[in-house]
């Protein structure tokens, strides 16, 4: 949740206002306002003047200098210093490239290096660079070395000017940069006599005491007809283009984690996360994508057509292509080439690097219900035998802000929660779990034992002058820790223990909220950025990544809890990449409106592109009251979201799902039942987003890389490869349009009808579900019986669904573990291929590991088999083998 400085201080001040202002916009910066961003907007294509001096292969790395011509020529050394770059080759097509000051030439300071999201295991995939080679290519004045990539391509340095970028087989470009000669790097440099450094916005100064050091470069992608990705914005799943010969000039696409009141829902604005990666796809090439590992503010603009109409810069190649612009205000280049070629390479490249996502315990794909608030004992007591007597399946239920003692976390109000642990208990006695909020603005309470620990120990993040920083948020008066320090994230950790956190029971997870961090009377809604974190941080520097180190010692806390033996759950608002390690995240303060039913797929979807498989939007929107037909439209698609949870604001209306008459009850539990009985699916979803970084919720186009059709398509969206599911975003709809690609035939979810594929089918739309289809040639496991909640299903029997393509066959997959522990990493799981042809189904063994004893232990049968588009009807079916053998 969230607030805005007015309303806060209108309560404050006693007035019982309702706050019913939307997006403010003048509170945030828009690039104008920020010097960095319109410095280098103004920038001319063609105005970088470095050259690679000294290209050389050291310690298996290419290493350069980056020398200004200008400064060659004129022999001026106040200006530019030279940069060192370094360029290295991973396996699997990942290319990094470095560029930093040079530390033997004293920098006023170490600029920051983003640690903790590269995996520790992606170094030692490094291939050691055994030569150079070094010719000219027709055209160039200067030189251009060369490094073996993997496949085929090559990472190309060109000294003058300098360029990098990959190209492939044939000799064709993948991604560049500096193409367009709009590479800029601010050096750090001693205070002058006479110039003025701060900043101002909106009656805050920053200080700014090292002056300007953003960075920016062009990155280009070749033969791309769109490109996706860096979330979190709420815009379209294709970026739209934000400048650049006939387009309407827009903000850049920002990347800044900020607590954005009611956030509209078609914007380049920056939300709660951050990641700086983008993919490019495109019919003739594939995919490829471009990472910049940087946790300072970004601005990113998206050229249509290129900039060559501006500069007449003509690159040397004619391939189609999209030029993008990356703006950062501090930190170093450290950047990631992914060659793809296909759509699940680069997230395989991409994952390699950052981490694929954690494996989920069983219960947290399940459905949630949550609200701020639900009140007290007996309101939770009363929701939790609601969903009993209405016969509606829910594994968790969550309380917000209001559970504890004055907005201190980890207390409880002991007037509305006596009994906290019994009421868990309670909760667990039918197999659900509750989840507690937990934030990272500490109350300045001296009566809190938390508040003096971390004022003792020097754990909170300082102001500019040195003091512990002190902002507004929901306690009042609140400082921060400085979660950058291991040791202090160890601490943090220590908090989750059944100890320390007095009233949770193991059947208590977490959620983080406003950890971009959200400060109510901060600049933009946000800590300064001249505040100070370990080891002289400034806090301009790691701002994005904040919240994910808030979620990590999180997560890391949980896992304490239980000895190392349980997954965490722990739900973040803030982003950055590699957050999928964590845990969930969801897409903030929505509102109940279509336009954010609508902007939810293109937003889970993003997430899902760049590693963030576990996502989902608030069911029913977070800000008003939903109407019955939009709330049902919600959890019809909102049963599909990887992370699906309902909850609103605590001025809404209640919206638990038997409050709208007893039609409406019936078509949202069956839409959560449609949920719980593809849980065996989406469970083996996550388990091939945990080993391959391939998302949940995949576009159209992961699945159909060559259909054109599908490149922008972002009201549909494929779970796993199997199902594809639209939603529909408007009132009352009686029809649909909708785009069912490849060959073969889809088969209607719930009637089984046939639809051919590769064409558009106006169809019928009924209040009962939304379209959702399987794809000929696929297997989906199911479990059909209904219980209180997925725990209650765990020994239930399967159903497979089977849909039969052309040539009548089809295959799929299970995964099934013990749903909450560690032990599937020692070998404790079945994970099942089922095969359909010529008549027959044969399963066979996925595992990794040899079958044994280790093998997870399961009595369950498959007890049905549903046959679609069989040529003829079956007349018999003989069993071979019941119990399949490992
Ligand atoms: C899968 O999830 C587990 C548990 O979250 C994690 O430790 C592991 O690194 C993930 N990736 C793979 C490939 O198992
Ligand atoms: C039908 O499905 C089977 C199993 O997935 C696959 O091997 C085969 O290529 C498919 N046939 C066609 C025509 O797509």
């Amino acid at each position: 949740m969230t607030n805005r400085n007015l309303c806060f201080l209108l309560i404050l001040l006693g007035l019982h206002l309702t706050c019913v202002f939307s997006w403010k916009k003048d509170e945030f910066r828009n690039c104008n306002q920020t010097p960095f961003c319109k410095r280098a907007r103004a920038r001319k294509p063609g105005s970088c003047s470095l050259v690679a001096h000294g290209v050389s292969i050291s310690d298996g790395e290419l290493t350069a200098k980056l020398i200004s011509k200008i400064q060659e020529n004129q022999e001026d050394e106040s200006q530019i210093k030279p940069l060192i770059l370094t360029l290295s080759v991973y396996q699997d097509g990942i290319m990094r490239l470095k560029i930093d000051e040079d530390p033997s030439l004293d920098p006023p300071k170490k600029r920051f290096e983003v640690p903790d999201v590269i995996v520790p295991e992606f170094p030692s995939k490094k291939i050691w660079l055994p030569r150079l080679s070094t010719e000219t290519i027709g055209g160039d004045a200067g030189p251009s070395s060369f490094v073996y990539l993997s496949d085929g391509y090559v990472a190309v340095i060109r000294h003058d000017p300098f360029e990098v970028y990959v190209r492939d087989k044939a000799g064709k470009r993948v991604v560049s940069l500096n193409s367009h000669g709009l590479f800029d790097f601010e050096q750090l440099r001693q205070k002058k006599e006479g110039d003025d450094w701060e900043e101002r916005f909106k009656g805050h100064t920053d200080t700014r005491p090292y002056g300007p050091q953003s960075i920016s470069f062009d990155v280009t992608f070749y033969e791309a007809d769109f490109v996706y990705g860096i979330p979190e914005h709420a815009t379209s799943l294709a970026l739209k283009p934000t400048r650049g010969p006939g387009v309407e000039e827009s903000e850049p696409y920002r990347l800044f984690n900020l607590d954005v009141f009611e956030y509209i829902h078609d914007s380049p604005f920056g939300i709660y996360g951050s990641i700086p990666f983008m993919i490019s796809h495109g019919n003739s090439r594939g995919t490829s994508g471009f990472f910049w590992l940087n946790a300072a503010e970004m601005q990113i603009d998206v050229l249509d057509y290129g900039w060559d109409a501006e500069s007449g810069i003509s690159l040397p190649s004619s391939q189609s292509r999209i030029d993008t612009f990356w703006m950062s205000e501090a930190g170093i280049v450290d950047a990631f080439f992914f060659v793809g070629p296909e759509p699940k390479d680069v997230i395989r490249q991409y994952t390699s690097v950052t981490g694929t996502p954690a494996m989920p315990q069983l219960f947290s794909i399940a459905y949630h219900q949550c609200r701020w608030n639900y009140r007290d004992e007996e309101d939770v007591e009363n929701v939790d035998s609601k969903f009993d007597e209405h016969d509606i399946p829910y594994d968790v239920l969550w309380l917000d802000i209001e559970h504890t003692d004055g907005k201190k976390y980890f207390t409880w109000d002991r007037v509305l929660f006596p009994h906290p642990e019994e009421m868990q208990r309670k909760i667990a006695a039918k197999g659900r779990r509750m989840v507690t909020i937990v934030d990272p603005h500490i109350k300045r309470d001296e009566s809190f034992p938390l508040h003096r620990e971390a004022t003792q120990k020097g754990y909170y993040v300082k102001d500019a002058t040195g003091n512990d920083y002190d902002g507004w948020c929901w306690p009042g008066s609140s400082s921060y820790l400085d979660m950058l320090n291991p040791e202090i994230r160890s601490w943090w950790a220590e908090k989750f223990s059944l100890q320390n956190y007095v009233g949770s029971t193991p059947s208590l997870y977490i959620w983080n909220d406003m950890n971009e961090p959200s400060v109510f009377n901060g600049p933009e809604v946000t800590m300064p950025r001249d505040s100070l974190h370990y080891g002289g941080v400034e806090h301009r520097e790691l701002h994005n990544t904040y919240g994910y180190y808030f979620h990590m010692a999180t997560a890391d806390g949980l896992v304490k809890r239980g000895n190392g033996k349980d997954r965490p759950f722990v739900l973040s608002r803030a982003v950055f990449a590699g957050t999928q390690r964590y845990g969930a995240v969801w897409t903030g303060d929505n509102s109940a409106d279509w336009d954010h039913l609508r902007a939810s797929i293109p937003m889970v979807l993003t997430l899902g592109l760049t590693g963030i498989s576990f996502s989902g939007a608030d069911v029913g929107g977070f800000f008003g009251n939903t109407e019955p037909d939009l709330l049902v439209r919600w959890y019809q698609v909102g049963a599909y979201y990887p992370f699906f949870r309902g909850h609103a604001h605590h001025d809404t209306k209640r919206r638990e799902p038997w409050l709208f008459g007893e039609r409406n009850t019936e078509l949202i539990r069956d839409a959560i039942h449609v949920r719980y009985s593809l849980l065996p699916y989406f469970y083996t979803l996550f388990r091939e987003a945990n080993t391959s970084g391939v998302p949940v919720m995949r576009p159209l186009w992961m699945e159909f890389p060559f259909e054109e059709a599908t490149f922008s398509n972002d009201e549909a969206f494929m779970v796993g490869n199997s199902l594809l599911v639209q939603g529909i975003y408007t009132e009352q709809a009686k029809h649909a349009s909708i785009y069912l690609p490849g060959k073969e035939s889809w088969y209607d979810l719930i009637t089984g009808a046939a639809y051919k594929g590769g064409m558009t089918h106006k169809m019928e739309v009924s209040e009962e579900s939304i379209p959702a289809f399987q794809r000929a040639g696929t297997i989906v496991p199911r479990k059909d019986r209904f219980r209180r909640s997925s725990t209650q299903m765990a020994n239930d029997p399967y159903t497979l669904v089977i849909a039969l393509n052309s040539s009548q066959a089809a295959e799929g997959e299970i995964y099934i573990d013990d749903g909450k522990s560690y032990e599937f990493q020692k070998g404790a799981y079945i994970h099942r291929q089922f095969v359909f042809s010529n008549g027959k189904l044969t399963s066979s063994n996925l595992a990794s590991v040899p079958s044994s004893d280790t093998q997870y232990p399961l009595d369950a049968v498959v007890e049905r088999i549903i046959l679609l588009g069989h040529a003829s009807d079956p007349k018999s079916a003989l069993i071979e083998s019941i119990k399949p053998e490992c």
